[in-house]
């Protein structure tokens, strides 16, 4: 059995006065990818947010490798290993690709598994490109840089927010492949996804939020054998 990675235990988050994640808790095992689903506005981009440090904790707890770091700061929750990809792609236009990821990096001593060469194995495509101004890449290319510069970090935990949002088609396969890597890799991964294929795909365990809170809950064999249990819960499938 793997061990849980990171725990989420009865999450809640506010944007001001609105009430957006109600009593949230799930838990990433080592290893593993988990697909976290649902409608529009359901609280996925929040609770990758909120993961990174980069909305408060009102109540409940989030822990990685069994210690709470849910008042820590986003540069803490970093360098503590947790890394997003945003949602929206935003690298730095002025920068070129090899600076992209060069100022992401953070050695991790000897231990340290990412460095340009690998970023380059991982996503070939950006090697040629590797002095161009990366404004000028394509969305596709964009998507694997920002996804390089968290690699930087040497994560352990990566959260990735709709990754394969606006891409064309064969892009979206060629992200996927890379993230199906990332998970062979050893990676775990949280992976919000809207197309549910991709995500059965992908995926160990599903979570499915709606209106804020969990609805869903299985592991992959569960989602196999009953996904109108997941389904109902997608509300576009
Ligand atoms: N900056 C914000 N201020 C106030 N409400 C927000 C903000 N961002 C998102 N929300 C609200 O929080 C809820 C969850 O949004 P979000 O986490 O972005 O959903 P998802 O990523 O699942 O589409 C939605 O009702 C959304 O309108
Ligand atoms: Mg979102």
């Amino acid at each position: 059995m793997a061990t849980n990675i990171l725990e989420i235990n009865e999450l809640n988050v506010h944007y001001g006065d609105s009430h957006v994640l109600h009593g949230v808790s799930f838990e990433l095992k080592e290893g593993h990818l988990l697909a976290l689903m649902g409608r529009n506005g359901a609280g996925k981009t929040t609770t990758q947010l909120t993961l990174s440090g980069l909305l408060p904790v009102s109540t409940g707890d989030m822990r990685l490798n069994g210690k709470s770091f849910a008042k820590q700061s986003p540069e803490s929750i970093a360098k503590s290993g947790i890394r997003l990809v945003p949602q929206g792609r935003r690298v730095f236009a002025s920068l070129t690709v090899e600076e992209n990821l060069i100022v992401a990096e953070q050695k991790k001593g000897s231990h340290s598994k990412w460095n340009l060469s690998k970023i380059y194995e991982m996503f070939p495509a950006l090697k040629p490109k590797k002095d161009q101004r990366s404004g000028t890449l394509s969305g596709g290319e964009q998507q694997m840089l920002v996804i390089g510069r968290a690699l930087m970090g040497n994560p352990s935990v990566l959260l990735l927010d709709e990754p394969s949002e606006g891409l064309a088609p064969l892009i979206v396969q060629e992200v996927n492949n890379s993230i199906a890597k990332l998970k062979n890799e050893g990676l775990s991964i949280i992976l919000v996804e809207q197309n549910f294929s991709v995500a059965k795909s992908l995926a160990d365990d599903f979570v499915i939020l709606n209106t804020g809170r969990v609805a869903y809950r299985g592991s992959a064999q569960e989602v196999a054998e009953k996904p109108e249990l997941a389904t109902q819960h997608l509300g576009i499938f």
